[in-house]
């Protein structure tokens, strides 16, 4: 069909005879183009220089890094789940997975004795502060899927919770994260990697995060960023920080939640270390005071490609951390997965277009602190 569009064209152009011609010439001179291209990339990468502009498009596109970064592991070594059990937090997990090609896998969590939760509680701690039942539960919950990362040997591994959602265009957005964080980090070019090693944390998915203009970060153009007067959550008035229509990666300054983390293997032992020994009032906010005190190099997507999905409150959803503490009872499940909740600040939500083929922006916040 199309070819008998464009042939008028070049009838018009050439006469009837050579119209075929004509195609497979045009053919030829384009494969020509994009193997002097990547002849030209290929040369020009070895020695470090600058490529030209019509090939530095094409080759960009075709470049290592930047294929890896949307592979079905979003250019990690694994992507790991936490999850305690099937529910439908893990079923809609895995839903989406499929639905973007993600390969995730929900290692077995170990169980963890009410006493070990107890002692791990009362760990004397040097900001005075110590978590809750819940928070200390989940916490060593993410210490043990860490060392399932460390014991093997996983390069890079970005860490998820299972309610956790991303936008439908997630391997795009963490192609154009892969081609800034490169050039924040300042990536020899010898190292092909998506993300590179100069970071023990990668913050991709959180609830939200400082930014000012003074905060060492890239801005670049990403159509899937939600408009600035619907991100929701404390961090909204940091948002008008960052140019309409842009996201950034930065540094970390006080990034909350962690619904989506990257680890580096070297940067997973120190959080082991670091956060292994309690020392605040959740696993996040020790990671984030970690982030501060430069004891973690922290880099942050801002804002965030992972937010976790809630089922409609009226339901009666109650997070397994408040359920933990004794506020209430995590409701029957099954009903969640015929009900749709919503996902702050992600604009085409997997989760939603996968179970009800629609979106789901959520535009006002349950008071997430509130709640757990
Ligand atoms: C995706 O890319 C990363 C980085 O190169 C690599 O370690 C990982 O094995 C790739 N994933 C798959 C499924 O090939
Ligand atoms: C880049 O890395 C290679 C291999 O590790 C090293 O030989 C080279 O000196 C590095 N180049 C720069 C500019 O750091």
């Amino acid at each position: 069909m199309l070819k008998s569009v464009s042939q008028p064209r070049i009838v018009t152009l050439y006469g009837r005879g050579s119209a075929r011609k004509l195609h497979s010439r045009l053919n030829v001179l384009v494969a020509a183009f994009l193997l002097s291209c990547l002849a030209y990339t290929f040369i020009f990468d070895s020695f470090n220089l600058p490529l030209g502009s019509a090939c530095d498009t094409i080759s960009k596109d075709l470049s290592k890094p930047r294929i890896d970064a949307g592979n079905s592991t979003l250019g990690f070594s694994s992507i790991l789940a936490l999850s305690v059990k099937p529910s439908w937090r893990s079923r809609g997990l895995l839903a989406s997975a499929e639905y973007s090609g993600l390969d995730i896998q929900i290692p077995k969590q170990p169980f963890i004795a009410p006493e070990l939760v107890e002692a791990f509680k009362n760990i004397p701690s040097k900001t005075g502060k110590q978590p809750s039942s819940g928070s200390a539960y989940a916490w060593l919950a993410h210490l043990d899927l860490i060392k399932h990362a460390v014991t093997n040997n996983m390069e890079t591994v970005l860490i998820v919770e299972d309610d956790v959602d991303w936008d439908v265009n997630i391997k795009t957005q963490m192609q154009l994260i892969s081609d800034n964080l490169r050039k924040l980090t300042d990536i020899n070019n010898t190292d092909k990697s998506p993300y590179g090693q100069a970071w023990d944390v990668l913050w991709i998915g959180h609830c939200g995060e400082h930014t000012s203009v003074d905060t060492p970060r890239i801005e670049f153009s990403d159509a899937t960023v939600p408009p600035r007067n619907t991100y929701t959550g404390w961090a909204n008035k940091y948002m008008y920080n960052i140019d309409a229509g842009k996201r950034a990666i930065q540094i970390g300054v006080n990034p909350v939640c962690s619904f989506g983390y990257a680890l580096t293997l070297k940067g997973a032992e120190k959080v082991l270390d670091w956060a292994g020994k309690g020392g605040n009032e959740a696993f996040d906010i020790r990671m984030l005071q970690g982030c501060q005190t430069k004891d973690l190099k922290c880099l942050v997507v801002n804002p965030e490609v992972m937010h976790h999905y809630q089922p409609p409150k009226e339901l009666g959803y109650t997070s397994l951390v408040a359920e933990s503490d004794g506020k209430g009872v995590a409701a029957d499940e099954d009903k969640f997965e015929h009900v749709m909740g919503g996902t702050e600040n992600i604009r085409e939500s997997t989760r939603c277009k996968v179970l009800f083929d629609t979106t789901c922006v959520k535009e006002h916040r349950d008071y997430w602190f509130k709640q757990t």
